[in-house]
């Protein structure tokens, strides 16, 4: 029996329906009764930051997004604060060490500010936990009940990549700000005037950057314990420039809201952007976080204004003949494209208008991109090699090519 995809609370309380968000990230309907380890979608983004009160007021004043809760000493949690923030149906959770004996300082030492847990909604903690046990996985919390007085969370929590983790959550006996321990918060800090609502409304997928030789492990990790299907694959010359080189394939739940790019370094001339992030990370780990908008120009316009660098992209992509051909009809004049620096990809299902930011750390590691989605349910393969090479421009400047 194929179970109707229906929309997460989070979705119903941003005002998403579901046509929309079929659009927005690819969403599609299947057999929740076959899958071992079903999952929902996407319940937080988990950071850790070396200064969590000051990311906390740059996730808003410079990404729009809205404080909904905190957890810190004031509340009883000595060892470190925590900030949750929405935009649209996402949640970030920014955490950052006030006890100088806390785990996240050396966390922080080691990793720099990055994601330590890709949380996800699951129907049924226990169900997902007995098969990630069957299945071979690290189980790094067992599965318990958290409670206060909003309501009752079943949780737990499993290893993978690097040392990030994914905790489950069923969060449906429970409604509260954020989990027990979080109180509700509010911000006195106001957006400019005519900056749009929201500046992104779901998350598209994550990107992991896992070690030279371990993407093909990490992709069968998420078939065999957590039942994920392998979307789409790129391979060797696909994402090669002259000097550097990946392999990715991605791999999502059942419903495709949850969707991981795996990436690895390819042997070539010169140090690829993956080694630099294993070097400056530590390890595997988030490398992106791609967020989805229904107007990418919009949204990158008023994030510009607020600051936010994004990687240049030549004037030579726009005036490439072959391109523009392949690219075809999009929703926005290419000229509109060009001065803002938006790439567009297209695949026999439609097109897509993508753009990278800078690291947003002090580190080469993290950053985001925006996507805006018109059918296609790829991550601008087409573009990579124009990406890469910007990319690699920026690897130039820091002395890390
Ligand atoms: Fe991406």
């Amino acid at each position: 029996m194929t179970t109707t995809v229906n929309l997460t609370p989070e979705e119903l309380a941003a005002g998403q329906d579901l046509e929309q968000l079929k659009q927005l990230v690819g969403l599609v309907e299947y057999d929740i009764d076959k899958d071992p380890f079903p999952v929902t979608g996407w319940d937080a983004i988990v950071f850790v930051s070396g200064n969590a009160t000051q990311s906390a007021l740059y996730y808003q004043s410079a990404w729009g997004m809205q404080l909904v809760a905190y957890s810190g000493p004031e509340t009883g949690n000595r060892d470190h604060k925590s900030f949750v923030l929405k935009s649209g149906s996402i949640r970030f959770v920014i955490n950052g060490a006030v006890d100088p004996d806390s785990p996240l300082v050396e966390h922080h030492r080691k990793h720099g500010d990055g994601v330590v847990d890709i949380a996800l909604e699951v129907p049924d903690v226990d169900k997902c936990i007995a098969q990630a046990r069957r299945a071979g996985a690290t189980v790094v919390r067992e599965p318990e009940d958290v409670t206060d007085e909003h309501g009752i969370v079943r949780i737990a929590a499993i290893a993978t990549y690097g040392e990030t983790i994914h905790t489950l959550v069923d969060r449906s006996r429970y409604d509260g700000p954020y989990l027990p321990g979080y109180v509700e918060q509010q911000s006195s800090y106001v957006p400019r005037d005519g900056q749009p609502k929201r500046l992104f409304q779901a998350l598209d997928h994550i990107v992991g950057n896992v070690e030279l030789g371990k993407m093909d492990e990490w992709v069968e990790f998420y078939n065999r314990v957590m039942g994920f299907v392998n979307m789409a694959e790129f391979i060797g010359d696909d994402i090669a420039t002259d000097y550097s080189a990946l392999m990715s394939k991605v791999v999502a739940n059942g419903n495709h809201r949850v969707k991981f790019p795996l990436n690895e370094p390819a042997i070539a001339k010169k140090k690829s952007q993956i080694d630099e992030y294993l070097e400056f990370y530590r390890g595997a780990g988030a490398q992106h976080l791609a967020v989805a908008t229904g107007d990418i120009i919009g949204t990158v316009d008023a994030l510009r204004k607020n600051g936010v660098e994004f990687l240049d992209t030549p004037d030579s992509y726009y005036e490439d003949a072959e391109l523009r051909a392949r690219i075809g009809e999009v929703r926005v004049p290419v000229e509109e494209l060009q001065s803002r620096g938006i790439l567009v990809d297209r695949d026999e299902d439609g097109y897509l208008l993508q753009i990278f930011t800078k690291p947003l750390g002090d580190r080469p590691t993290v950053f985001f991109e925006l996507i805006e989605r018109h059918g296609s349910l790829g991550f601008g393969k087409g573009n990579f090699k124009a990406l890469f090479e910007a990319i690699e421009r920026e690897q130039d400047k820091r002395g890390n090519l």
